[in-house]
């Protein structure tokens, strides 16, 4: 039997179970001062390189928020689970001018980017600039920003992703009871599967084009995955269509992965796993 849960203030922490990144998020106020305070609501924006953008919400009143309107940057810390405690330390309230690091193990390093400083501790870090401050009326605010560099802890970008997971061990948010009790998920237990390949019989399904396509490229959009095959072919016919072609090109297809940031190594990643 399900039933249906009222819908009530903090339904994404209370009643809705939301497993979460877990960041510290350093900033500066207009005197130069360090703040910095853990946060959680934090996702992907615009996926793609040229213009990556990531997206936080904050209470409207919090002293992140308001440096990040005052001064336009942060940085995103990703802490190991060995510094939970000082994770939560951070969270305490504290009032505007106190640099919470003081009370915590955490030190600081330059940001290449950005003024306000990075987390030595913390293997995976993203320094950002705001893009656009959407502020919700009497709920959060919600801060798009450009990632200008993302800085890793030497090695691990050349580690499988099964030796990143337990070399970063980073922590799982599970949210919270009252905004006292806060839960957490430390990597110990990792699962890992193989996407197995599309069924032969689904391989060449939806492609419906509108254009000729000349031999090469149609060999082309065959190694596309099925599921986006239909997207790209939309996307590639608009392309050569601008073009003023009749006929779509293998010349076509790469300037438009080259306009999308898709290079032969991101491509080879994409691509690899098509037609055995
Ligand atoms: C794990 C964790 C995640 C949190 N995530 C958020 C969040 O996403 N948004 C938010 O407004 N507060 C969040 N908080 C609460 C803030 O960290 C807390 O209110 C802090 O005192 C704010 O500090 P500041 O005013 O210096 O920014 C979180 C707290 C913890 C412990």
């Amino acid at each position: 039997m399900k039933k249906e849960v009222q819908i009530r203030p903090f339904w994404y922490s209370d009643a809705w179970l939301f497993p979460k990144l877990i960041t510290i998020v350093t900033t500066l106020d207009e005197e130069g001062r360090i703040n910095a305070a853990p946060y959680s609501h934090v996702m992907q924006y615009d996926v793609m390189h040229k213009n990556p953008r990531i997206m936080m919400g904050f209470r409207q009143d919090s002293h992140t928020f308001k440096n990040i309107c005052a001064t336009g940057e942060f940085v995103i810390n990703c802490p190991s689970s060995d510094y939970l405690e000082d994770v939560m330390e951070a969270a305490r309230f504290y009032p505007e001018g106190v640099n919470e690091l003081e009370h915590t193990r955490f030190t600081t390093i330059p940001s290449l980017k950005v003024k306000p400083p990075s987390l030595e501790q913390c293997p995976q870090i993203m320094e950002c600039t705001v893009d656009e401050i959407v502020k919700l009326e009497r709920s959060s605010g919600i801060v798009f920003a450009n990632i200008k560099a993302i800085v890793m802890d030497e090695g691990l970008e050349e580690m499988s992703r099964e030796q990143r997971i337990t070399a970063m061990n980073l922590p799982i948010g599970l949210g919270d009871e009252d905004r006292m009790e806060y839960y957490y998920a430390r990597p110990s237990d990792v699962v890992h599967f193989t996407l197995k390949e599309t069924p032969r019989g689904y391989q060449a399904a939806k492609i419906k084009t509108g254009m000729e396509w000349d031999e090469e490229s149609m060999q082309g959009l065959m190694q596309i995955p099925p599921a986006v095959r239909e997207m790209v072919t939309t996307q590639v016919e608009t392309y050569a269509a601008g073009k003023g072609a009749t006929t779509v090109t293998m010349t076509h297809m790469t300037e438009l992965m080259a306009e999308f940031g898709m290079d032969q190594a991101v491509m080879a990643r994409f691509m690899g796993k098509s037609d055995e």
